[in-house]
């Protein structure tokens, strides 16, 4: 079994998954509003999850997380760090929250905190598979600075470079006021 901390950051923190975990997050990956936008985008039981779950564990290249809300203390999402390679400093990530949840600034704030995680991971280029349906998706990478690559069946495939991504989020985190926060870690990575 991997190994595996928690990270906090920007009102969220990401704890690692487990097995008790897997009924809510079936949950939330079932719902219309989440499944047509997941790979595969049909609904999933508690045996094919909780199959996926014990694979995942055994994986060096996987990483999985609850979200939780440092204002409620609740459980808000589910992210998974996937395909890392050190040693090329790549990898993916994938992510949904409570469906009740989506589209309130959650999304924004993750993809700041996510810095953390790739950063320990050494994964500097992110690979990112969007369905070309998922407007929301799409805008928040494109927002990041992600290149479009191409189509892979309704994929659109973008990359995403650290330094990118940092740029945009000096931006964005002056707009939601976490500025101050990521401008520390930014700092701190760069000595
Ligand atoms: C993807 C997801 C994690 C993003 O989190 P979120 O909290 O909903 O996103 P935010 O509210 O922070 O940001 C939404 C951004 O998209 C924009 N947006 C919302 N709806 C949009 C639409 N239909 N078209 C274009 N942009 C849209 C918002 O204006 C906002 O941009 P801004 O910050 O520049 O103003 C969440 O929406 C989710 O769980 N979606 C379902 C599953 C999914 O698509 N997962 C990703 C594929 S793995």
């Amino acid at each position: 079994m991997v190994e595996q901390k928690s990270y906090s950051g920007y009102g969220l923190t990401l704890i690692p998954l487990t097995k008790e975990d897997l009924p809510t997050i079936l949950k939330w990956r079932n719902d219309e509003r989440v499944l047509k936008y997941m790979m595969p985008s049909t609904p999933q039981n508690l045996f094919s999850i909780t199959f996926w779950f014990n694979s995942m564990k055994k994986r060096t290249d996987h990483r999985a997380f609850m979200i939780i809300s440092d204002d409620t203390n609740e459980k808000i999402g589910f992210i998974e760090f996937k395909n890392i390679h050190p040693e090329k400093g790549e990898g993916g990530t994938a992510s949904f929250l409570n469906p009740e949840l989506i589209g309130k600034g959650v999304g924004m704030r993750l993809n700041f905190l996510k810095e953390k995680v790739y950063f320990d991971l050494g994964v500097s280029t992110i690979i990112v598979y969007l369905r070309n349906v998922n407007d929301r998706n799409i805008h928040i990478w494109e927002r990041l600075g992600a290149k479009y690559i191409g189509m892979k069946d309704d994929f659109k495939i973008y990359e995403s470079t650290r330094e990118t991504r940092y740029d945009a989020i000096d931006v964005i985190s002056k707009e939601r006021g976490y500025y101050d926060e990521w401008r520390l870690f930014r700092e701190s990575v760069m000595k």
